[in-house]
């Protein structure tokens, strides 16, 4: 177990910002933390990374409770914090050897060049930090995230300001990095946790709505619908097509059959037995991907 909140809740005044929050990431995880703005995911990754204390509840980082092992804990997580705040008056070089000192590396040389090459910096690398574009500033900040090699990264939006391919370049470097770590990443990017999350958690209002595989997404909703096209040769009977468990209605349009379906039960091969039991030919089954962007708006609206 990597990471671990036990019933954490965070006031700001009066402002509930989490509110009994549990969940745990097991090591060598990579989970994408959703919710619109305002959820609370920022507070969440600053307790987890000993920045702000909760109100009450435990987090624990490689099994160690965070408010009491504060220093220790540093060296195990890499946080690149929202709005990745920079010294901009400092050259990338010159700053990533500080972060090196900060952590008594050894070899800091070899490492800070060891880190500039695998997040692209090199042509970059001489430059002050205020003289780069935002997409080579936030690979600054990933940089000085990983370049203690952490055990744990927390990555607040790590993609937030990159042209399409250093999206790409950094969501692979992020995968790549992921073999060997235990990785929590907020982002707002749909496509962003199905390309690169194991599993996604989902909060909302500052409480979890949602922790599952991401592949079982789709099923994530009690109550959640599917809509299935289908066509045959020639009309059947509608009510019979009905009674099929997890079928809720099925709505002649044009020649074809649209049909509202339960997410969590696959319809289809029922559908299929349907046809050959009744001798009609199955022209068309077709079934609507039920991607995380709606169920995230399902969640959270
Ligand atoms: N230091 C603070 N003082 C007062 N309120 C705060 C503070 N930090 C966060 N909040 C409040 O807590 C709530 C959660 O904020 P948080 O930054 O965690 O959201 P978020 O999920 O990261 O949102 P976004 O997607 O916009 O980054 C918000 O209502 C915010 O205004
Ligand atoms: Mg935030």
């Amino acid at each position: 177990m990597s990471v671990s909140a036990k019933n954490i809740t965070r006031l700001f005044g009066s402002q509930k910002a989490l509110d009994d929050v549990t969940f745990t990431i097991n090591s060598g995880e990579i989970v994408g933390f959703l919710g619109p703005n305002g959820a609370g995911k920022s507070t969440m990754m600053k307790i987890i990374t000993g920045y702000l204390p909760a109100t009450s509840g435990v987090t624990k980082v490689c099994g160690l409770p965070v408010d009491e092992y504060s220093l220790e804990l540093r060296k195990k997580i890499g946080y690149l914090p929202e709005h990745n705040p920079l010294y901009l008056d400092t050259y990338v070089r010159e700053y990533l050897d500080m972060v090196g000192g900060i952590y008594k590396l050894t070899g800091l040389k070899q490492k800070t060049e060891a880190i500039i090459d695998r997040t692209g910096l090199t042509a970059e690398a001489h430059k002050k930090i205020g003289a780069l574009s935002k997409g080579y500033r936030q690979r600054v900040g990933l940089a000085q995230a990983l370049i203690h090699d952490p055990e744990v990264l927390i990555l607040d939006e790590p993609t937030t300001g990159l042209d399409p391919n250093q999206i790409v370049e950094v969501r692979n470097l992020i995968t790549e990095i992921g073999r060997d770590k235990t990785i929590m990443l907020s982002t707002h990017i749909m496509q962003e946790v199905e390309a690169i999350c194991e599993r996604v958690i989902i909060v909302n209002k500052g409480r979890v709505v949602a922790d599952e595989r991401a592949e079982g997404i789709a099923s994530l909703k009690p109550g959640a619908e599917v809509i299935i096209t289908v066509e045959f040769d020639r009309p059947c009977e509608i009510k019979q097509l009905e009674s099929i468990e997890g079928i809720n209605s099925v709505k002649p349009e044009g020649e074809k059959l649209i049909i509202n379906v339960q997410a969590n039960i696959d319809v289809r091969p029922a559908i299929f037995r349907f046809a050959v039991d009744n001798g009609l030919i199955l022209l068309e089954l077709s079934q609507e991907e039920r991607g995380l962007e709606s169920v995230f708006h399902e969640l959270t609206m």
